[in-house]
């Protein structure tokens, strides 16, 4: 009989497999800790929101509404969405429960899934991941230097070296309007040489032409005029403000007029960091402000401010030194069938005490349980035996120094623990 075939997972999506999951876990401790010493919060929102809210949120002239929501009509008849960001969603919670009231300064970090159909490559995938960071109600540029502080001390707090800060501002409601028409009147006739993408975006958002990855258009983008040469005086202030907080805590940046960003919510401040060696995909991370974005989604009249990491790309980044290994357990080795009952309550005794702790628990050889502690690479095992456990004794091992010495039976959780 043919065996029965195997279903694949699909296209885009990925396992996360023993040996991987630790350095994903590392990234989330590093993650988190960050956050919280920064005094963000922890918030978990709906994977599954309305397509309205990206619709709205993102903004109608991404590539993200137009091309890459997994977006369906769900049983009822309504419009829904795996999320492929999320701001809205933040944006959204922070409006539904009154956050603006209870956190006036609301400080909201998240991580988990997100989803974009887009074409899969080395750090691109249809499922991935995100840490994301919104702060929301604070206007000052201290607040741009100081999200952007968060991003860049998480990364080199990873130890991802040769990491770059690039930052840019796109400028307001106010002075947007002058730069687009200064951008198209730039573009002039060369706007029928560019491709299909540019020319649909120079009609819903001129800004999106600087997305643009067509070689045979980088020469018409790379006479354009540059936003931060149309600022308003306050945004030229504001960005002036996020430099000089940026330079006074010694990160370098460096100043990208391409870096107009993907989403159509950005105002003033849009920042992101690079990675190397991750190819075309290079971007670790990316934000900027979003002041107007909580009015639009129903809200008050709130700033907001933020920026999301991809969790695979982080872990892709990191180095080989990262010490991502979760400490080794205690291994327990057990001779004859009264060794074997000793060692399953000793095991359970170290395990209530709080260490890692393993023992084999199908009835096998010495020999055999010594080759199952090595590959556990154990820093430390323990013989019980019959002849010890008369004597209320039992072998400690360092295997490290090879040592091998009897300790009764009472203070053996503290000997584990001293060695662990
Ligand atoms: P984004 O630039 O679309 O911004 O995504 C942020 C990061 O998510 C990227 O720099 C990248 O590391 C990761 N990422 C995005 N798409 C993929 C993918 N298909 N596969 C793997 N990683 C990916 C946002 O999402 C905004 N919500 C950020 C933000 C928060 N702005 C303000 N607040």
């Amino acid at each position: 009989m043919a065996a029965t075939p195997m279903i694949a997972a699909i296209r885009g999506t990925h396992d996360i497999l023993p040996g991987d999951v630790e350095k994903w876990q590392y990234v989330e401790r590093v993650a988190r800790e960050s956050c919280e010493r920064y005094g963000y919060v922890e918030i978990r929102t709906p994977i599954i929101e309305r397509e309205e809210l990206f619709a709205k949120g993102t903004g109608e002239s991404t590539d993200i509404v137009q091309k890459e929501m997994y977006a369906f009509t769900d049983k009822g008849g309504e419009r829904v969405t795996l999320r492929p960001e999320a701001t809205p969603s933040m944006v959204r919670a922070y409006i539904a429960h009154n956050l603006e009231h209870a956190m006036p300064a609301a400080k909201l970090y998240a991580m988990g899934p997100m989803f974009r159909y887009e074409r899969p490559q080395k750090g691109r995938y249809r499922q991935f991941h995100q840490l994301d960071v919104e702060v929301f109600g604070m206007e000052n540029p201290a607040v741009d230097a100081e999200v952007i502080d968060l991003a860049w001390t998480l990364v080199t707090q990873l130890g991802i070296a040769q990491a770059e800060l690039v930052i840019n501002s796109v400028g307001c409601p106010a002075c947007r309007p002058v730069f687009q028409a200064a951008l198209l009147a730039a573009l002039g006739d060369n706007l029928g040489r560019l491709c299909g993408d540019c020319q649909r975006r120079s009609a819903t958002n001129p800004l999106r032409i600087y997305d643009c990855k067509v070689p045979a258009d980088q020469p018409i983008i790379d006479g354009l005029p540059h936003s931060v040469d149309y600022l308003c005086e306050p945004c030229a202030t504001h960005f002036v403000g996020v430099k000089t907080h940026l330079d006074a805590i010694g990160i370098a940046w460096r100043q990208s007029h391409r870096l107009v960003r993907g989403l159509d919510y950005y105002v003033r401040t849009t920042f992101e960091v690079l990675g190397q060696a991750l190819g075309a995909q290079n971007a670790l991370l990316g934000g900027g402000r979003y002041d107007g974005l909580v009015k639009q989604l129903g809200g008050g009249d709130r700033a907001g401010i933020g920026f999301a990491a991809g969790l695979e790309r982080l872990v892709l980044a990191l180095p080989e030194s990262a010490p991502v290994a979760p400490p080794a357990p205690a291994f327990v080795v057990a001779i004859g069938d009264e060794g074997r009952a000793a060692a399953w309550l000793l095991v359970r005794e170290l395990r209530q005490a709080g260490l890692a702790a393993q023992m084999e628990l199908e009835a096998k050889g010495v020999r055999a349980q010594m080759k199952r502690a090595d590959r556990l690479a154990t820093r430390v095992t323990l013989i019980v035996g019959g002849d010890e456990l008369a004597r209320g004794e039992v072998t400690l091992r360092d295997m490290a120094t090879g040592e091998q010495r009897a300790i009764a039976r009472e203070s053996v959780v503290t000997a584990v623990r001293d060695l662990l």
